[in-house]
């Protein structure tokens, strides 16, 4: 099969290319924007792949889907722009990825008949107290991330209903593992442990979220585009909840460090408390996570150590500079 693979030059979308060209014999060609979350960098090991290959362009730009789908079977779409704080405070890229982007793809599967999967996230179901959600669960998303990655999943849903497209839609907990941007808590964390900065949590720390290893939404994913029911959408929840405080405390046993570095900070507006994702409907697929929470954390932090050749540029501010000359304008922190 031959594959578009849109975002892949991110954290989930460049371990779901790797895997999957290990795996099988899949052709990939990369459609990703490099906003600052996209790197090269992340692909590196398979440019001498002959079938593998990269462009830069934009999802939304209808003549570079168009020249990126040229004799592809089926498209994946990881494209978004995915950090919860950045939603609120700068949300207009998050409408145009989201919604425009996901329509101009959804245009050029229908014109050429491609299988479409549509990755997503369990943060558009909203906070659960109790209880996890699965597919029937009502979409109910708090923050402008979340409220557009909804928005795209209904416009997917709605190709199917309406033009008998192929698509699917995956929805994941929150991944974990190596070459997630440190934006992101665990990343954040262990990069602030490992230099003894302060480790920022917000509110009281009692916010739970459902643990999952990339490699296994990666599979998760995989699992959806070969043997998913066209129109389904699928829920991949990971095997651990945890509250961030948790996490964090964890985060510092691993790098050996006290709990002094710990700072409680202002909260996020609109924090969801808690999430939870059920998986049954995928693992009647035959899916399963392989990685328990203190295993992949303990693996994740040993890659950060081993790694600094892949985030010191980050931390040092290079990527401001990036930011700035990708979207004019300086990027807040
Ligand atoms: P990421 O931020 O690491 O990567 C996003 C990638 O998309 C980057 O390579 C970026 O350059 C690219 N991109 C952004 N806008 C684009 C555009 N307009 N056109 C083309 N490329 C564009 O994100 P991630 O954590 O790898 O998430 C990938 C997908 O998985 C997202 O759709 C996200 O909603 C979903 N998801 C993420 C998590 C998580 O915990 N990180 C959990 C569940 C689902
Ligand atoms: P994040 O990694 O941003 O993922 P999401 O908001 O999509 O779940 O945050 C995970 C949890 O960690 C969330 O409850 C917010 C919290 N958090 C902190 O406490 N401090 C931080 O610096 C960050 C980035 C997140």
């Amino acid at each position: 099969m031959r594959l578009l693979v849109c975002g892949g030059a991110g954290f989930i979308g460049s371990n779901f290319v790797r895997t999957r060209l290990r795996a099988c014999d899949d052709e990939i060609v990369v459609l990703d924007k490099l906003t600052y979350a996209g790197r090269r960098e992340n692909l590196q090991d398979l440019e001498g792949d002959p079938r593998f290959s990269f462009r830069q362009g934009a999802i939304e730009d209808p003549a570079a889907v168009a020249a990126a789908t040229d004799g592809v079977d089926a498209v994946v779409n990881f494209a978004a722009e995915t950090h919860v704080d950045r939603s609120i405070s700068e949300p207009d890229a998050f409408v145009r990825t989201h919604a425009l982007g996901t329509f101009v793809l959804l245009e050029a599967a229908r014109e050429r008949g491609l299988r479409y999967v549509q990755v997503s996230t369990d943060e558009v179901y909203g906070s659960i107290l109790e209880g996890s959600f699965d597919e029937s669960s009502p979409l109910a998303p708090s923050s402008p991330y979340s409220a557009t990655k909804a928005g795209a999943d209904l416009l997917v849903s709605s190709y199917h209903a309406t033009f008998g497209l192929e698509t699917l839609v995956c929805r994941g907990s929150n991944n974990y593992g190596p070459r997630q941007h440190p934006e992101k808590l665990i990343p954040l964390m262990v990069l602030n442990a490992l230099a003894g900065d302060r480790l920022p949590v917000y509110g009281d720390g009692l916010n739970v979220r459902n643990w999952l290893y990339v490699e296994d939404f990666a599979s998760g994913i995989g699992t959806v585009l070969d043997r998913g029911v066209a129109g389904e959408v699928y829920n991949v929840g990971g095997p651990d909840e945890c509250a961030n405080i948790v996490v964090v405390r964890r985060i510092l046993e691993l790098c050996r460090r006290d709990e002094s570095l710990i700072d409680h900070v202002a909260d996020r507006p609109g924090h969801d408390r808690r999430y939870s994702l059920g998986a049954d409907k995928v693992s009647a697929l035959g899916w399963a996570a392989a990685t328990a929470f203190d295993e992949g954390l303990e693996r994740t932090v040993a890659w950060y150590r081993d790694n600094a050749w892949w985030w010191e540029p980050i931390r040092s501010g290079a990527y401001r500079d990036y930011y700035l000359r990708q979207y004019g304008r300086e990027l807040r922190s």
